[in-house]
């Protein structure tokens, strides 16, 4: 039986397992797929040597980022923004990672391409926002909690530095399962109906974030179409 698995830590948020699960038995897939959550990456090669049958890997939080210093090969498209959640066993062992939120996020941001964004985050599903805002001629400036890494922290972000971005895309863990009383710390009252509040988060469905959103008549868009899209361009590239 071919297996693939979600490599990540914490893993109680992640959809997944179901996802696949429900996929295999549909599709009468003779197929399994494993959570790994592991606190330490470098077990890595041993999961791989564990499980001969292991096909592919789903990558989540927190290690985007840090699985490509494991990995043996990078398609261009993940080489790029340096960020992979999709890992594919080749034949020969070896690891090659690819980024499939890439095509996740432009199925979703086709429906938002307008203006100016702030992208709130700067870790690894925000450098694939990044790659597919600028694929597509959208300026955005990044808002980080350290001030080195964006172009705003959030106690800098005024009314009108928000007004002026109809964009607002959350790419961080706020409001995530578990921490769903929080939302990242805007000028909220500054939206209004001509912005558009997208978070990658898909649980809760509507995040807090999302929830202030629809408060001031802003158009909404949450992480499950991402999440699917992403979900099946990882499986295209394990079926090839
Ligand atoms: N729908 C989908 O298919 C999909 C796909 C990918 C990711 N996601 C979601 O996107 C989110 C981010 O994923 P990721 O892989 O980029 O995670 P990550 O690598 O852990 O990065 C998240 C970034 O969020 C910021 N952050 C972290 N904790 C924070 C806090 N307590 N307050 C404010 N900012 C904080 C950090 O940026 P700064 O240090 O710059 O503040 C960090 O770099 C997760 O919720 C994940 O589930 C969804």
């Amino acid at each position: 039986m071919k297996q693939f698995g979600l490599v990540g830590h914490p893993l109680g948020h992640s959809f997944s397992k179901a996802y696949f699960t429900e996929k295999f038995e549909r599709e009468g897939l003779d197929c399994e797929y494993l959570n790994f959550d592991i606190d330490d990456l470098s077990s890595i090669r041993n999961i791989i040597t564990e499980h001969p049958d292991l096909k592919g890997l789903n990558v989540t939080v927190p290690y985007k980022e840090a699985i490509i210093s494991h990995l043996d090969e990078l398609d261009s498209v993940a080489n790029e923004i340096k960020a992979v959640n999709t890992v594919k066993v080749l034949p020969d062992g070896r690891l090659k990672g690819f980024n499939t939120d890439i095509i996740g996020l432009e199925k979703t941001l086709s429906m938002a391409m307008a203006g100016s964004a702030l992208i709130l985050g700067t870790g690894g599903a925000s450098k694939a926002v990044q790659y597919v805002l600028t694929k597509h001629y959208i300026p955005f400036h990044l808002v980080s909690r350290n001030p080195e890494k964006g172009d705003f922290t959030y106690k800098e972000l005024t009314p009108e530095i928000v007004a002026s971005h109809p964009l607002i895309i959350n790419a961080t863990p706020v409001g995530m399962a578990l921490r769903v009383n929080k939302a990242p710390d805007l000028p909220y009252d500054a939206i209004t109906t001509q912005h558009t509040l997208f978070d990658l988060i898909y649980n809760p469905e509507e995040t807090l974030f999302l929830q202030h959103g629809r408060d001031k008549g802003a158009r909404t868009l949450n992480g499950l179409t991402m999440l699917h899209a992403q979900a099946e361009a990882a499986w295209r590239i394990w079926s090839e």
